[in-house]
């Protein structure tokens, strides 16, 4: 139901200020002019300032830039107060609550060209967009930058990253704004790309805490058509400017009007837990533009792919160089004996999946080229139709049937994305015709055409363009090192989950993930969309398969199996390998149980960069699962159940970091204890250093209420 409340403020040469109330009145922000008639805007919460006059504005080629001289012709108001249901999510229903402000803007010295300023005000924060409608004085335009300020208020501390263009796998630095500086990554020998422009870049989503308790987070929604948002940090006045992703010729978007931008996004409150827990970004998305969904559902899936990456297997067939499409024979090559991809070892994990109960199994290296695809930025490494002689296409889809397990597709483009482009009919009918319906594609290395960047308004349209393409195949896509998500899958949910962040893999073989990092992740990128993290990792060291490496995962194995609680996500991999699994079938009983669906979800406790717990209701089920984990701080917390049924009875299965578990010493150190719990129950977890707790709270059976003991 919209509820909807217009007021009219008619035109006026000057802007007096503007001031709007959230619906609940936490929240105001004021528009107003500064004396070039440039439109800027403040956001409080309560008396406490949040943004201080920040100005707005895009800058365009050839013609007059949308920056000064301003009047208002029209300022409306109106209050939207609705419910929907997401296809997949975190909870069932979701509240879309806001006051809006949509200030018309004319500029007289450009014959009256018009652009329009639209502000949602929620409880939780403000998204705010530029909008040019169609009008006979605006056609196609470049535009060549974009002036959105958000002025903070002192010296916050700040969860950042690089401000990369072509990739968003970096650890994050928690600093001052003051501090904030991308030389330290340099020295480090830890930027990856050219595609960063300045030192005191950072990528968005950012997460800051102020002195004062503000929780703030400056993100965008509803990326499309236009480049992903950069903040430059001023280190001395605390101003953070928007950039955008430039493209081949350094211009950042081409538009037409009518067009939007996309939302910038403030998301503040005194508590981090109602960061995590809102749900502003997907409001500001568009509704759902898929109509059957029945075929949009939520995975949890292993795969033939973390044995390659503690190389243990290998993607490539051959060991050779210089492969060619078309041309070599691939019957002709020499097998190197550690292919991964093979009919028999799908087999293995098809029996496991169908053994323990897991919906996909994903398989990478069955497609020709791999022997030549890392960075040789050539335009034809891959067809996405073509498997190596010991990957039985056809065996295999019979036999996955037979096991009742749908295998998943991989599509690495190796950013050669025309070539991925001209191809994806055939990629995608291949798939159909295989019975494959989830599909995880790849953007490694340099993009061609040749100067674009991952993140700029290019690519962006081209994951778009894979994913509406796959809707019509009724194909869920999960794209790596594609941009990050700014909850679009709102509107395409088969877009079931990105990468876009640096995920589990980096602790098979590099410095890995340091223990906070999945304390922030959740305030950074998960804020846009659920991530492929790929957690469940077993074999916390790369020794247990060379004793020479000395690589391993960041964490407990506890901590392992909380991830799958506290990084959302509808798409879950069991990411280790089955014999590993197979080693401690009491720990993997939790991966096994735990939903990827939700009804509900209680975000309990969170401080970015030390510690998140929460709660969640599997969908349509009474069953509950409660995710703890901590950075390298070992902690103790008490946790009320008090958000279960009342008159229920549940057994609580415990995952617990063993009394001297360390996730450096002694990582896969576990204990599980079964208990009667109720709604009055507070547990008393300990996590170890880098640990975490896993809960399955599930309805007692008459039986085990009698057999199990209340929990003290
Ligand atoms: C990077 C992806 O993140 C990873 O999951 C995949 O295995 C490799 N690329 C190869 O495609
Ligand atoms: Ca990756």
């Amino acid at each position: 139901m919209i509820r909807s409340l217009i007021t009219l403020l008619i035109c006026c040469t000057v802007l007096p200020a503007q001031t709007i109330t959230s619906p609940a009145g936490k929240l105001s922000l004021t528009v107003s002019m500064t004396a070039d008639s440039t439109p800027q805007y403040t956001l409080s919460l309560g008396a406490t300032p949040v943004a201080a006059p920040g100005r707005l504005g895009i800058m365009v080629k050839d013609i007059p830039s949308f920056l000064s001289g301003f009047v208002v012709a029209k300022a409306e108001t109106s209050l939207v107060d609705e419910s929907w249901d997401p296809v997949l999510g975190e909870v069932k229903t979701i509240r879309n609550h806001y006051r809006q402000l949509k200030l018309t803007l004319r500029q007289p010295a450009v014959k009256d060209r018009i652009m329009i300023l639209t502000f949602r005000l929620f409880d939780e924060g403000v998204g705010f967009r530029y909008e040019f409608p169609q009008q006979d004085n605006l056609n196609y335009f470049t535009v060549t930058g974009e002036r959105t300020e958000f002025a903070m208020t002192g010296d916050h501390r700040i969860f950042w990253m690089p401000g990369d263009f072509d990739t968003n796998e970096y650890k994050y630095a928690e600093t001052a704004l003051s501090g904030v500086d991308a030389a330290a990554y340099k020295d480090r020998g830890e930027i990856f790309t050219a595609g960063i422009s300045g030192n005191s870049m950072v990528q968005t989503p950012i997460q800051m805490r102020s002195k004062d308790g503000l929780y703030i987070n400056i993100f965008e929604a509803a990326l499309n058509n236009y480049p992903a948002m950069c903040l430059d940090v001023d280190t001395k006045s605390f101003l953070l400017r928007s950039v955008l992703a430039p493209d081949a010729v350094g211009n950042r978007a081409y538009l037409q009007a009518p067009a939007v931008t996309p939302w910038r996004t403030i998301i503040v409150s005194r508590k981090a837990e109602e960061v995590l827990a809102s749900k502003m970004i997907l409001n500001l998305n568009e509704p759902l533009k898929l109509t059957d969904v029945s075929w949009i559902t939520p995975v949890k899936y292993v795969g033939v792919w973390w044995e390659m990456h503690v190389d243990v297997a290998s993607w490539n067939y051959a060991d050779v160089r210089n492969v060619r499409i078309g041309e070599t024979d691939w019957n002709a090559l020499k097998p190197n004996g550690r292919h991964g991809a093979t009919t028999a070892r799908t087999k293995v994990y098809i029996d496991f999946a169908a053994k323990h109960g897991f919906d996909g199994v994903l398989v990478e290296g069955w497609n020709v080229g791999w022997e030549d695809w890392f960075g040789n930025w050539k335009e034809q490494v891959f067809d996405f139709i073509t498997p190596y002689p010991d990957f039985d296409v056809k065996e295999l889809q019979r036999y996955a049937k037979e096991k009742g397990v749908k295998l998943i597709m991989h599509h690495e483009t190796s950013s050669s994305v025309t070539n991925y482009e001209r191809q994806l009919d055939t990629a995608y009918r291949f798939m159909k015709a295989y019975g494959y319906d989830a599909v995880k594609s790849g953007y490694v290395g340099k993009i061609i055409p040749r100067g674009e960047v991952h993140d700029g308004q290019w690519m962006v349209n081209h994951y778009l363009r894979a994913v509406t393409k796959a809707a019509e195949y009724k194909i869920m896509v999960n794209s790596h090192e594609s941009v990050r998500p700014t909850g679009i899958q709102r509107t395409y949910p088969n877009w079931i989950a990105a990468e876009a962040a640096r995920g589990n893999e980096f602790n098979a073989w590099s410095s890995g993930n340091p223990p906070a990092h999945e304390t922030i992740l959740p305030f950074t990128r998960l804020m846009g969309g659920p991530m492929d993290y790929t957690p469940g990792i077993f074999q916390i060291k790369r020794s247990f398969y060379d004793p020479k490496r000395t690589e391993q995962v960041h964490t407990t194995l506890v901590k392992q199996l909380a991830l799958y609680v506290t990084m959302y996500s509808p798409l879950q991999m069991a990411a280790d390998l089955p014999e590993n699994y197979e080693a401690k079938p009491d720990a993997f009983q939790f991966i096994k149980d735990v939903a990827a669906d939700w009804d509900d979800t209680r975000i309990l406790e969170a401080e970015p960069g030390d510690y998140i717990t929460i709660a969640r209701k599997a969908k349509n089920k009474e069953s509950w699962f409660l995710g703890a984990i901590t950075d390298e701080n070992p902690r103790k917390t008490t946790v009320p159940l008090s958000f279960l049924d009342a008159k229920k009875k549940y057994v609580a299965t415990i995952y617990a970091d063993a009394p001297d578990a360390h996730y450096q010493t002694n990582p896969m150190a576990y204990v599980i204890s079964r208990h009667l719990v109720t709604g009055k129950t507070a547990l008393k977890l300990s996590l170890a250093a880098s640990g975490g707790a896993a809960v399955s709270i599930i309805p007692a059976t008459p039986q085990e209420e009698k057999q199990l003991k209340l929990y003290k």
